[in-house]
Formats: structure tokens, C-alpha cells, sequence
């Protein structure tokens, strides 16, 4: 597809087909996660697959909303400052703005294989630490849903370009 009808097509899919993903389709979207650009290409992430049916508890004690649930993939990227380039001048840990990079990547590939996403945050950081089991290391960034969705936009309009720009 081409990147501004895709960008300008994505939204947050809140809601899912209970329908498989095809394996060449979440390769697609690995690979965009492995093309990513990091801080000095230190590539401090990993991305996990997560079995959504099998899981469909655990995940939900993660984050309720049903929908969370209803595809049959949940991604998670993880992250690691220990791994990631730090700011010498002020020690800023560049680990999750390089994780929020590889989630777009695959977000923006899911779009372009007819599949569907949604950002998560929202979700609870220790209870999603304890599940992944990745050691103390490996912090949780963002998860999405990945699948068929079946939900319309919610109304989500941008500030006006004058808004957000600034020349100087
Ligand atoms: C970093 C990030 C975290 C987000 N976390 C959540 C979340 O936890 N739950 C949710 O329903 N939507 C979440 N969203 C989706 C935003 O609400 C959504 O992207 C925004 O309202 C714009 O809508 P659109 O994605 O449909 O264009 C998140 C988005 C981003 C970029």
C-alpha cells in the first residue's frame, strides 16, 4: 500500500475477528520489527508472540478491555536500559523511544498485510512483568492486539497543522 493512504487508512482496532493470522503475514511484521532503527543501533528489544487464546486470562489481568483478547495474537515488545545507548550529558536512557520504534514498525506492516493493532500502554507493569518471566531486565514497553479487526474508529480528530508546527 502506499505509506500515506496506509498511514491515513490505520486506526486503533478495538474489537477482532475470531479468525487465524497467517504465519507469512506475522513474519512480515517481524521482520519490519528487525528493520527498525534503535540509538546506535543497539537494538536493546525483543518482541513476544504471545498465544492470545491460550493466554486470554493472564493477558485480560493485564489489561481488561474483551478486545484485548479477541485476535489471536498479542505482541509485546520489551526493552533494555542496560542494553540501550544513554545521553552522556544528561544519562538519558533511550530503551523505550527505540521499543516505541519497533512497535510503530510493526504496527504501520500490519496495516500494510490487511491486518490490524492498537497501541496498548495502559496495561499494569508488574502484572505484566510477572507474566512475560524475562527476568528483571527486560522492561514491558507496549503490547497491541494482532488480527482481523471488525470495529470502526472511534473519533479521534489532530490538531490543526498550525497547532503543532512551529518554524523558527
Ligand atoms: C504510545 C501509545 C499508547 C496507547 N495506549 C493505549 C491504550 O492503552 N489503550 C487504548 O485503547 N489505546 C491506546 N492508544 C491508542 C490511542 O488512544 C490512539 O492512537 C489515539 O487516540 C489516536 O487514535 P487512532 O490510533 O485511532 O488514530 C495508545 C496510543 C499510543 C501511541
Amino acid at each position: 500500500m502506499e505509506f500515506f493512504d496506509l498511514i491515513e487508512k490505520r486506526y486503533s482496532m478495538r474489537g477482532f475477528e475470531d479468525k487465524e493470522v497467517e504465519q507469512e503475514k506475522l513474519d512480515k511484521i517481524l521482520k519490519a520489527a528487525q528493520l527498525a532503527p534503535t540509538g546506535v543501533n543497539f537494538q536493546p528489544f525483543k518482541v513476544v508472540v504471545i498465544d492470545a487464546k491460550k493466554y486470554k486470562d493472564e493477558l485480560n489481568a493485564i489489561y481488561s478491555p474483551d478486545w484485548f483478547t479477541q485476535a489471536p495474537i498479542v505482541l509485546c515488545v520489551v526493552a533494555s536500559k542496560d542494553d540501550a545507548w544513554t545521553r552522556k550529558y544528561d544519562n538519558w536512557n533511550i530503551a523505550e523511544i527505540d521499543a516505541t520504534i519497533v512497535m510503530t514498525h510493526m504496527i504501520l506492516a500490519a496495516e500494510d498485510v490487511g491486518l490490524n493493532t492498537c497501541f496498548i500502554g495502559a496495561f499494569k507493569p508488574d502484572e505484566a512483568r510477572e507474566f512475560l518471566d524475562l527476568g528483571d531486565e527486560w522492561e514491558p514497553v507496549l503490547f497491541t492486539p494482532l488480527g482481523y479487526g471488525n470495529a470502526e474508529p472511534r473519533d479521534t480528530p489532530r490538531k490543526s497543522i498550525d497547532e503543532l508546527v512551529i518554524y523558527k
